[in-house]
């Protein structure tokens, strides 16, 4: 299949790029580099042996979409591209929404255009917001977010619901990923964010490299076994696969799904912690801070639909994620 993907030079995008060449996909990567570097390509090429086509453009300037439609004849879209820093699109809540929603309403008036009508959407746990009980399962009201970030994909899985209401032969696979970590075993791709990490992984990283001192955890006293907040955590090349098992779900089947992608397991901050430091050696030190807000104590997915439906399920380990972040950490001083 010809296979565009927006977003494609980012942490998901480009893992998932490297699952689809290596699956015989002829891939086209559209990304603006925005929160991305354009190294990432040849990084790719080195683990493939293939480079995908590249377009350094904003996913929501319609004339140059349409001029990669042209170009090539698209079978499906994977659409990866938007902000995604929970705290930034608080202060930033129009550039969040703007951005987001008319990435994605140019990307469907484009695919509309060319008579593309596969997508698979890269939605967020979030849209559970806080009142469902965990683990949270797909049946659930997704309704709610607790910031502008998470709002905009409640409101893009809306837009593609109601889409794909109005085109019976359009197929979105709405995958709601719980939290993604880990790096590719070649240590060549990971999580490498701009400035110091928001989230967890990227900065236990940073600390381990000697970059940043010392972690700071958000929240002792939660109800929890420890004290400290449980996530579902999933290794990124899973993910990736999951994108590839949601393209052939979209070839045979209509309408907009939502499916979890996640473990299915909780893990606390504390042993995420200590796994890390079991696989590397190294000692992370961290002191217990203040909660965050807008922090939920628990939460993991209910990982039956995608095993249902897709034909998928997790394979690797916190301790893999932990070893494979670790090697990109050292591989990349
Ligand atoms: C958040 C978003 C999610 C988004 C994900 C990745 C919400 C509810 N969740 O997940 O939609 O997809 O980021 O961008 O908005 N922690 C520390 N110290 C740190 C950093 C994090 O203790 O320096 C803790 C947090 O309190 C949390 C856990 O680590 O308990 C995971 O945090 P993080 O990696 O930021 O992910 P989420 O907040 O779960």
């Amino acid at each position: 299949m010809n296979v565009l993907v927006t977003g494609g030079a980012g942490y998901i995008g480009s893992h998932t790029v490297v699952e689809l060449i290596n699956a015989r996909h002829q891939v086209i990567v559209v990304d603006d580099l925005s929160n991305a570097r354009i190294d990432v390509l040849d990084r790719i090429e080195e683990i493939c042996g293939r480079r995908p086509e590249f377009y350094q453009m904003d996913c929501a300037d319609k004339n140059r979409l349409q001029q990669v439609f042209i170009h090539h004849r698209i079978d499906a879209v994977i659409h990866f591209a938007g902000f995604k820093a929970v705290g930034e699109s608080v202060k930033k809540p129009l550039a969040y929404y703007r951005n987001n929603l008319d990435s994605t309403m140019t990307l469907l008036e484009v695919m509309e255009e060319f008579g593309c009508r596969k997508l698979v959407f890269s939605s967020s746990a979030t849209v559970y917001g806080p009142d469902n009980p965990h683990p949270y399962k797909e049946s659930m009201p997704a309704v709610c977010s607790a910031s502008p970030y998470g709002w905009t994909k409640v409101m893009i899985e809306r837009i593609l619901k109601d889409y794909a209401t109005a085109h019976p032969n359009f197929c979105a696979v709405l995958l709601r990923y719980f939290n993604p970590i880990g790096a590719h075993v070649s240590g060549l791709l990971g999580d490498d964010p701009n400035g110091i990490p928001n989230n967890l992984m990227p900065y236990i990283g940073r600390v381990a490299g000697g970059k940043l001192e010392r972690l700071t955890i958000f929240g002792g006293d939660y109800p929890t076994p420890d004290g400290t907040c449980q996530r579902d955590y999933l290794h990124v090349v899973d993910l990736a696969i999951g994108h590839l098992k949601a393209l052939e779900y979209a070839e045979s089947n209509h309408g907009a799904e939502a499916i979890n992608l996640g473990t299915g397991k909780g893990t606390s901050v504390l042993e995420l912690v200590y796994a890390f430091q079991k696989v590397s050696g190294i000692q992370v030190p961290y002191v217990i801070g203040p909660r965050r807000e807008g922090d939920l104590p628990a939460f993991w997915a209910d990982a039956e639909k995608a095993k249902r439906l897709l034909g998928w399920e997790a394979m690797y380990t916190v301790e893999d994620m932990c070893r494979s972040t670790w090697n990109f950490v050292r591989k990349n001083k």
